[in-house]
């Protein structure tokens, strides 16, 4: 019965995910995939956007941290980097930054 096998844990995998999204650690993969429409796949941009893959985790905290606080101005990373926690920040910045 090995259909049967695979719908039950279906269908644990499903019951299972909403309690996993309910956690607060942010998931720093899908918190960079928002980044990468306009910064380019992984942070490497193909054209004038500034890549985030060469920036330092440091430079790019410290930068976001700036655009929330409006000390850079910058319409719309301002109005991005104010969606986040520092947390998410701080998880987002590790996940992009130079290796
Ligand atoms: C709508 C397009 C868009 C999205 C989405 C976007 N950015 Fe940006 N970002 C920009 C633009 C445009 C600049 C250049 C700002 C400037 O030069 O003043 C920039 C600049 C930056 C910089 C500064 C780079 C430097 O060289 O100093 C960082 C860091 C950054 N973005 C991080 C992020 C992160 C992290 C995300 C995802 C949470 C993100 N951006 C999502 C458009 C975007």
């Amino acid at each position: 019965m090995k259909a049967k096998g695979g719908l039950l844990l279906t269908a644990i995998v499903l019951l299972a995910f909403p309690v996993g999204a309910l956690a607060d650690e942010p998931s720093p993969t899908v918190l960079a995939n928002t980044c990468f429409s306009c910064h380019g796949t992984d942070g490497k941009s193909p054209g004038a956007m500034p890549s985030l893959d060469e920036k330092s985790a440091s430079y790019i905290a410290q930068t976001l941290r700036e655009f929330r606080s409006d000390e850079i101005e910058n319409t719309v990373m301002s109005r991005i980097a104010k969606g986040f926690s520092d947390a998410e920040i701080d998880a987002l910045a590790e996940q992009l930054g130079r290796k």
